[in-house]
């Protein structure tokens, strides 16, 4: 579904991600890991056409998506939630999640339609629909940045870092609901600084180092890596 071949991606002199080869398959969850400045959000924002490629080629769905804007790459199926959420704050939940679907053109019924579904699967956000975000928790406005983008109709949803700076038992339930979308057939790119929990969910995985994609493999063996488990799980001797 996704394919990226040496891909350079860079801030003016800077470069972030260095020759990055990953490939993302219809129906997988693939996680991301790396520390801070690993380039992670770097190559999610690559793929979501919101920085340029210097190098290289990335290819959606069978398409060479190198040099297509970011707008008709969500209408092509790929959606972003950002790192750090980027809710629209002085609107309310209703109107970030319409404009999730901008440019689907549906009618009102449908719109309204599709916001239940999202409702179904974020209950807390139903009860707040017509709050601002600004006045939503940290874990509420994660769902509501999840359900924004799942407003697109992705096949391909890129997360950044849903976990950040949530408490363990939000985490739990943003993590069993990466694993319902999965059930219902979406494809699931996602970054993680949890490395942990993203591995043992992931089908496969790649591993991030200042720019360089230095391992991958299914989510289980890089789970019980001693070189992963020393370096993001902070396991530092004797892994059982
Ligand atoms: N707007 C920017 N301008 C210049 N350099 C940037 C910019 N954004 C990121 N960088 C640099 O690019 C590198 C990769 O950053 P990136 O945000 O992709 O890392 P990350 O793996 O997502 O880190 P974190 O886990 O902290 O979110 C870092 O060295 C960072 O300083
Ligand atoms: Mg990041």
């Amino acid at each position: 579904m996704l394919k990226l071949d040496n891909v350079h991606l860079a801030y003016g002199p800077i470069t972030a991600v260095r020759s990055a080869s990953i490939e993302v398959r219809d129906g997988e969850v693939v996680a991301i890991v790396g520390g801070n400045g690993a380039g992670k959000s770097t190559l999610l924002k690559g793929i979501a056409g919101l920085m340029p490629v210097q190098s290289g080629k990335i290819a959606f769905d069978g398409n060479d998506i190198t040099q297509v804007p970011p707008h008709l790459r969500v209408s092509r199926g790929l959606a972003l939630s950002p790192e750090g959420r980027q809710v629209f704050s002085d609107q309310s939940v209703y109107d970030n999640l319409s404009l999730g679907a901008y440019f689907r053109g549906l009618s009102k019924a449908q719109l309204d339609d599709e916001i239940e579904k999202q409702f179904d699967l974020f209950p807390r956000l139903r009860e707040r629909r017509n709050q601002l975000s600004v006045t939503l928790s940290g874990g509420e406005q994660q769902m509501l940045a999840i359900a924004r983008a799942l407003m697109s109709k992705p096949k391909l949803l890129l997360l950044d870092e849903p976990s950040l700076g949530l408490a363990p038992k939000i985490i739990q339930e943003i993590f069993a609901i990466i694993v319902s979308l999965r059930k219902a057939g979406i494809t699931i790119l996602l970054v993680e600084q949890m490395a942990n929990m993203a591995l043992a969910i992931a089908d496969r995985a790649y591993v991030l180092e200042t720019g360089n994609v230095t391992m991958s493999g299914t989510g289980q063996q890089l789970l019980h890596d001693p070189k992963v488990r020393a370096a993001y799980l902070g396991v530092t001797h004797n892994a059982a």
